[in-house]
């Protein structure tokens, strides 16, 4: 379970103050998926970030699994594996199962248990073929399969990824779209973020919905379609947008 209460973030840039999240609040429980909507600029790495326990609210909390994010940040990250949009975080001069084993050892596991984990995680992305190739020749799509194993090798609970699917291939994304089916059929907390409203309609049982750094809308998907008499989220979101900054300006 995740509880953000009421964060606030804001950075300075130079002698200028953005604040890129205002009193968000909302709660995830076990084996939600949840998708993060908003507009580029709204707040959803900046949140994402927050959970993992890389940025540090400037007012509010964020409890992963009742730990706190900045007072017990250790035995969050034992739990939550996250894998940014951009950043790999993999080493190129080393192979695809040297960077998962390099993780693995990073996270304690022993030395049979990562060989079964890499032998699962291979079959699922498909990544046999080039499993004991150097990542520094691989297409964006390879480097992303073995970023999104990397982010599963500790097989944690929680399971934070901003925006998995840029850059993949419709085979790519498609792998990737049944694997969070998967993990949510294991019982997994996955919260994402997505440009993709039809990646979101179909894997979340919720939405939040960013603007500007406010939460506009969080709630299940079913429930919000009946509200507003459409299944169409694209439709729905950009109303809520135009409805939530009416009201937050008036
Ligand atoms: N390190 C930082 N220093 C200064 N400003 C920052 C920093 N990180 C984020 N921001 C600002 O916070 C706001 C929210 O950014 P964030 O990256 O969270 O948006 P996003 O919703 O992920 O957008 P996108 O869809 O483009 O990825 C933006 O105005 C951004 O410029
Ligand atoms: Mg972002």
């Amino acid at each position: 379970m995740i509880e953000i209460k009421q964060v606030t973030k804001k950075f300075q840039d130079k002698k200028v103050f953005v604040t890129a999240l205002k009193h968000v609040s909302f709660t995830v429980e076990k084996g939600q998926v949840v998708g993060l909507l908003g507009e580029n600029g709204a707040g959803k790495t900046t949140l994402l970030r927050s959970i993992a326990t890389l940025l540090t609210p400037t007012e509010g909390s964020i409890t992963v699994e009742g730990y706190d994010t900045t007072k017990q940040p250790d035995e969050i990250k034992k739990r939550i594996g996250v894998l940014f949009g951009g950043e790999t975080g993999l080493y190129n001069r080393l192979t695809a199962r040297e960077n998962l084993e390099y993780f693995a050892a990073m996270y304690g596991l022993s030395k049979h248990e990562t060989k079964v984990r890499i032998d699962d995680l291979a079959t699922m992305f498909g990544m046999r073929d080039y499993l004991n190739r150097k990542v520094g020749g691989f297409s964006k799509g390879m480097r992303q399969k073995v970023a999104i194993a990397r982010t599963l090798i500790h097989n944690p609970d929680i399971i934070l990824f901003d925006e998995p699917t840029t850059g993949l291939d419709i085979t790519s994304s498609n792998i990737f779209r049944q694997f969070i089916h998967q993990l949510k059929q294991d019982g997994k907390t996955i919260v994402f973020s997505s440009h993709i409203m039809e990646e979101v309609s179909t894997l979340c049982d919720s939405v939040a919905m960013m603007h500007k750094g406010e939460l506009v809308y969080h709630g299940d998907l079913d429930a919000l379609y009946k509200t507003e008499g459409s299944n169409d989220l694209n439709y729905i979101f950009m109303s809520k947008l135009v409805r939530g900054s009416e009201y937050h300006a008036s």
